[in-house]
């Protein structure tokens, strides 16, 4: 991986794109390589939590790659966008919980990769927005869908159409960044975070997970059915019953799965 540094501490990985000298533009090497690590070399990880950031002191990741946009025809833009869409997808169904570990600017693609992640913690220097219509295009990584779902459709239509980026602070107020951090506490942060969601039973958060973004495609009905199914097979499992157990017997559980 020649964009990408991947690491590992127990059952979270932090994957850092590194492309500082473009502040983390996403151009196609970069996004390949992002599509290779999240449908076959992350499988192997058996990962709980995915931290994203980004490498360097400025960026998280400062939109697709312009210099490389500049000479595609239309046709290649459509596959750009395809593999764009292809990682943030991979991202977005991943089954491990993701958290965007946003350091600076996040534009464009960038806020597109964070947005499909679970939550954004941010440092509080981040610029979160939609720059495209600056550039005349429209975003193409999913972010007139993502955004619009995450903040609603006023602030969406807001920041889609005046293409101005927030502060952390204003990304905080409209519940586009879940936390906001001095940028030298930030990767701490997230990894207390990741952490706590690891001390849980790793089987019981990815059922969540699940029972979470499937149910955003279904009617309330369907929605509590499929979870009550999903906690039914919870129930089924070791660690419910030593959760349960341990509560009981005034002690620390200990998951296995
Ligand atoms: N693509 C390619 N290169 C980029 C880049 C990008 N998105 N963003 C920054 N860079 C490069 C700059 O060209 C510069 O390289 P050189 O030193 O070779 O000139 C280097 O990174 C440092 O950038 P700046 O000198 O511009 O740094 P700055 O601190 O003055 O400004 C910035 C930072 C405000 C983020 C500014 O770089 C910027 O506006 N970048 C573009 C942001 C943007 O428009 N993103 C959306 C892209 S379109 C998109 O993402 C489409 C889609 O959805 C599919």
């Amino acid at each position: 991986m020649e964009n990408l540094v991947f690491e590992k501490s127990g059952k979270i990985g932090t994957l850092t794109v590194n492309r500082p000298k473009a502040l983390n533009a996403l151009n196609t090497q970069t996004l390949r390589e992002l599509k290779d690590f999240l449908s076959n070399h992350v499988q192997k990880e058996e990962l709980t939590v995915l931290i994203i950031t980004g490498g360097g002191e400025k960026a998280f990741i400062a939109g697709a790659d312009i210099k490389e946009m500049l000479e595609m025809t239309h046709v290649d833009m459509l596959r750009f966008c395809d593999l764009g869409q292809e990682v943030t997808k991979l991202l977005e169904q991943a089954a491990f919980v993701t958290i965007a570990a946003v350091n600076g600017y996040a534009l464009g693609g960038g806020l597109e990769v964070a947005l499909a992640c679970d939550f954004i913690y941010a440092s509080d220097n981040a610029k979160l927005g939609l720059p495209e219509v600056t550039l005349g295009l429209i975003p193409g990584f999913g972010g007139t869908q993502r955004l619009l779902r995450a903040v609603g459709t006023r602030w969406g239509k807001e920041l889609v159409f005046s293409g101005k980026s927030l502060s952390a602070a204003e990304g905080l107020n409209i519940g586009l960044v879940n936390k906001v951090f001095p940028l030298a506490d930030l990767q701490k942060q997230v990894r207390d975070l990741g952490e706590a969601i690891c001390r849980n039973g790793r089987f019981s958060v990815l059922e969540a997970k699940k029972a979470i973004n499937h149910g955003e495609g279904m009617n309330l009905n369907d929605g509590l059915e499929f979870e009550k199914q999903l906690c039914a097979v919870c129930f089924a499992t070791e660690d419910r019953k030593e959760g349960m157990k341990a509560f009981v017997e005034k002690r620390k559980p200990e998951f296995r799965m």
